[in-house]
């Protein structure tokens, strides 16, 4: 068995998507490109990271949550950071994922396809070229894979070897996610009393009910005779941006059953709003591959942009190939929405609906930080939901920057988070996430949009 799926992903030989040919956005200017080549040739000799059969097992459930019969669930850290990978960090990301998807399960009825916005979440697209502090103009952070987050010369040159480590700290986290999801740590009975912590909490009285009918259900599941001993183990995939064209090209892997390309760093990879030009190098890549893959989606998208992304990214209509997760903004998502929507269901090929309520909604506080109101998030995805009820079409998940931690990086929630509450616990690299407690909120309501 070990065997197979050992022998399942070769080196690709030539097939490779001519993307180096194409305009390529958002990439770093390291100083020596020799230093580069080796790492990509190193990384090209190392074992993939996730297998084919598990990303065909993914595009199946995309293809599920495209018609309504799963819900998708994607979360983690906006940019994940070498040092804050700690086992405790992944292991409250995890749960946190875990207890909201018990949640949006009973509420939806159907499965939740579980996917960590991490193991690989390392490089970041950066509206402005550069930084400047008291005169110090430097290169913008690009996230870990790129270069430093400390504000001097030498981190935020760009470095290659950062690439191998990215590798490294994804590898590890994955193998840390694969036993908590498959040891027994995904136990609902115990994801469930979690819950029940959560909502003994005064703040979130409100969904105490809703809690108490998962109980019964839980109960009557036990007395039906259900195995749960059977449900101690849950499919939990992987997802970031492929943002670094040369790192994600040298993981691209060739599966000896069919002689199909995959994307070996992730089960699911996306292109942001700033680098999905359908003629760019980006899609290009993503064309060459079998994953499932996702295109963030912002609201100034022309239905047109819509189908030359659906011709190259999934030209024969495989269900389960193409997600668009949009992020229009909670004031402009019940406009744009509508023509985008017509565009696609026009076409007839299939594509699943994920809401990231994050990025459209992103304000500075009176006190310098970057961040998002609770409230203004949940009022996205009330839109989106809405949309696509008024339209008849599917709301397929939610893509959420969320962190296990008790952090304070988002305003609002139960726990009343409020400009001057920024300055606690403010650690994000990049985005705001919501918290534990923020993250479990939204699970609950977005269970009531789900019934
Ligand atoms: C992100 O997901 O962190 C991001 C940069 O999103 P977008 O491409 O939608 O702006
Ligand atoms: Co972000």
């Amino acid at each position: 068995m070990l065997a197979t799926v050992m022998n399942e992903l070769d080196a690709p030989g030539n097939a490779i998507p001519a993307w180096r040919d194409r305009p390529a956005l958002q990439q770093p200017a390291y100083p020596d490109a020799e230093a580069l080549a080796a790492v990509g040739a190193d990384l090209r000799s190392r074992p993939p990271l996730v297998f084919a059969g598990e990303v065909d097992a993914l595009r199946a459930q995309m293809a599920a949550a495209a018609q309504g019969r799963a819900f998708v669930l994607m979360g983690g850290d906006c940019a994940e950071s070498f040092e804050a990978g700690s086992a405790t960090s992944i292991r409250l990301k995890v749960q946190t994922i875990l207890q909201m998807a018990a949640v949006l399960t009973y509420a939806a009825s159907t499965p939740v396809v579980k996917i960590g916005r991490m193991a690989g979440q390392y490089a970041k697209p950066r509206s402005v070229e550069t930084e400047t502090r008291e005169g110090l103009t430097l290169p913008s952070y690009r996230g870990d894979s790129v270069n430093g987050h400390a504000f001097t010369a030498q981190a935020r040159t760009p470095d290659p070897a950062r690439m191998l480590e990215a590798y490294l700290r994804s590898g590890t986290t994955l193998n840390l996610v694969r036993a908590f999801t498959m040891g027994g740590y995904a136990d609902l009975r115990e994801v469930h009393s979690w819950n029940r912590g959560f909502t003994a909490n005064p703040a979130y009285k409100r969904f105490e009910s809703f809690a108490g009918e998962i109980d019964r259900a839980m109960r009557f599941m036990e007395a039906a005779g259900v195995d749960f001993e059977a449900l101690r183990q849950v499919d939990f995939y992987a997802a970031h941006e492929a943002l670094l064209l040369e790192y994600e090209d040298a993981m691209i892997r060739q599966d000896s059953r069919t002689g199909r390309l995959y994307g070996t760093s992730a089960h699911l990879l996306w292109v942001g709003e700033r680098t999905r030009g359908a003629e760019d190098a980006h899609v290009a890549l993503l064309e060459g591959i079998h994953n499932p893959v996702g295109v963030k989606i912002g609201p100034s998208t022309t239905p047109q942009e819509l189908i030359d992304l659906i011709d190259h990214l999934n030209p024969a209509g495989e269900p389960g190939r193409l997600s668009l997760i949009t992020r229009m903004g909670a004031e402009r998502i019940r406009q744009a929405l509508p023509p985008l929507i017509e565009a696609v269901r026009g076409d007839g090929r299939p594509v699943t609906w994920i809401t990231d309520p994050m990025h459209g909604n992103t304000i500075t506080s009176d006190n310098g930080y970057k961040t998002r109101r609770f409230d203004t998030i949940m009022e996205e995805v009330r839109g989106f939901f809405e949309v696509h009820r008024e339209m008849g079409t599917v709301p397929g998940g939610i893509h959420v920057e969320l962190t296990g931690d008790d952090v304070t990086e988002c305003l609002g929630g139960g726990e009343h988070i409020d400009e001057a509450a920024l300055a606690r616990r403010y650690e994000t690299l990049v985005d705001p996430r919501l918290n534990h407690q923020q993250s479990l909120e939204m699970a609950f309501e977005v269970a009531e949009l789900l019934r």
